[in-house]
């Protein structure tokens, strides 16, 4: 049988291993973005107030401490005090999402826009570029409206396109004239596939998800087409989608587990970034789905093709793909049996790809993998790439005092490491631009809630949400700092 495992490691060490170059500001270019990244679910709250609408994540969260959405990390009252931890660490980026159901709370216009939700987008994006920094803007997070969840099951209806076209389209027609850089669809691989909200949608997703992840691509390709064509002209900026990118490293040093690696990476990001830069699905699906891949029109083709000004690299964790041949006799059952691949975090030596994180037992760090997946990135028609995620999970542990638990050296090493992995692609030829950390924040974490710590800055969520600047802020504001060069 085949099976998709995520081997069990027993060393939990919080260091990491790879060796590295020192990296310094001046190993990239004066204009290269350093940023910070949230989403609205993740750090919100106020779910039921000014005016929102119901979104998939907000019966679904629930932890002992902090209730869901409707606190998260307090920022819809807090965004001023986050602008200023920003501002702190001199980032000059700020990727956040906008609630599509803050916006619209059906999801549709027809059920009317909520102009609270507007002004405080607005007074967020005002403040931002305030204090000098550059709103880099999500347009959908992960939290759909719950009207539209249950109307088409998430994404399995192609109504939706149009419901994502005309929110984006107000967006932009909105906020555009300060936003220069927009993401349509957060990792296009979880609302396609899996979902984690236990919704329908979700169910559904698992079931098609070939349909469901076709039509999150006609959603993206439509709003950004529509940027492109009729805003960018005027308005000038970017529009992208940030992808999950993980490196497949061949299990065993054979063609047969190269190609293996090579299908994990095709079903994994090359299933959204091929049709983007060539119009079409990895040849691998369609040889492999079949029938149960959906084809794209040739009117589809074209709107789906080129529809991107960058792409985004949401990057964490590497694994091993090991070949599991194809018989005659294969009932697939499931997507992951189609890759005819075992993913493992073991390599056949019984090591681990990289040093297994304390807060994710799914997150195993491995810089390399970073410079290889942009190697590999480079040969999709060499495309902008910005970091759009890169982060460190630490487990939370309320026996530590703020000032222990702000002492996160392993989250230091993490970024030098990854930046040299960053330095290293751009060297050989890879155009990436910008590296924006998960998260500004310990904030709301998917499947773990408030036990994991992303954050730069720290979170006290047993003495009223307060922040504290970790090691790492004052790090990453040295680094930034001394680095600006002068001619
Ligand atoms: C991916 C997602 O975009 C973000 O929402 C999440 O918190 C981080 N990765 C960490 O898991």
């Amino acid at each position: 049988a085949v099976t998709d495992t995520v081997a069990a490691v027993a060393d939990t060490t919080t260091t990491t291993t790879t060796a590295t170059t020192e990296v310094t500001r001046d190993d990239f270019p004066t204009d290269f973005k350093f940023g910070c990244a949230t989403s609205a679910f993740q750090t919100e709250g106020s779910g039921t107030e000014g005016g929102r609408g119901p979104a998939t994540w907000d019966s679904y969260i629930q932890d002992d401490t902090v209730a869901g959405t409707e606190i998260a990390v307090d920022s819809y009252n807090r965004y001023k005090d986050d602008v200023q931890l920003l501002k702190n660490m001199g980032v000059d980026t700020y990727r956040f999402s906008m609630s599509w159901s803050r916006i619209l709370p059906d999801g549709t216009i027809d059920g009317g826009i909520n102009q609270e939700g507007i002004d405080f987008y607005n007074n967020f994006i005002d403040e931002l570029i305030a204090n000098g920094i550059t709103p880099f803007v999500t347009l959908f997070h992960f939290d759909l409206p719950t009207a539209l969840d249950t109307k088409y099951s998430g994404f399995l209806s192609s109504d939706i396109v149009e419901d994502f076209k005309a929110y984006a389209d107000l967006c932009f027609k909105t906020f555009g004239d300060r936003v220069k850089y927009w993401a349509t669809i957060n990792e296009p691989q979880v609302w396609g596939q899996y979902g984690f909200t236990n919704t329908a949608a979700d169910a559904n997703a698992a079931t098609d998800p070939y349909k469901s992840s076709h039509n999150v691509i006609l959603a993206h390709a439509t709003a950004a087409k529509l940027y492109k064509n009729t805003y960018q002209p005027t308005q000038g900026g970017e529009i992208g989608i940030p992808m999950v990118v993980e490196w497949f490293e061949p299990y065993q040093d054979t063609p047969q587990d190269t190609f293996a690696a090579k299908r994990a990476f095709d079903f994994l990001t090359g299933w959204f970034l091929e049709p983007l830069v060539y119009g079409d699905y990895p040849f691998v699906m369609k040889a492999l789905v079949r029938d149960g891949l959906p084809e794209f029109t040739d009117e589809q083709k074209e709107l789906v093709k080129g529809s991107y000004d960058y792409i985004g690299v949401n990057y964490y964790t590497s694994r091993y793909a090991a070949s599991v041949p194809i018989t005659s006799n294969d009932v697939y059952t499931s997507m992951d049996q189609f890759q005819h691949a075992t993913i493992t975090v073991d390599g056949s030596d019984g090591e681990p790809i990289g040093a297994a994180t304390p807060g994710s037992s799914e997150i195993y760090v491995y810089p390399e993998g970073l410079r290889k997946a942009l190697i590999l990135l480079k040969q999709y028609s060499n495309p902008k790439i910005y970091i759009t995620e890169n982060g460190y999970p630490a487990a939370r542990d309320d026996t530590l005092s703020v000032e222990e638990a702000s002492i996160d050296d392993v989250r230091i090493q993490h970024i030098k490491d990854h930046l040299a992995a960053v330095k290293d692609a751009r060297a050989a030829g890879t155009d990436v631009q910008g590296y924006l950390m998960w998260a500004l924040m310990d904030c709301l974490e998917m499947g773990s809630g408030y036990q994991v710590r992303f954050g730069l800055n720290y979170t006290d969520y047993l003495n009223d949400l307060a922040r504290t600047p970790k090691k790492s802020a004052a790090w990453l504001k040295d680094f930034l700092a001394s680095t600006t060069t002068t001619t």
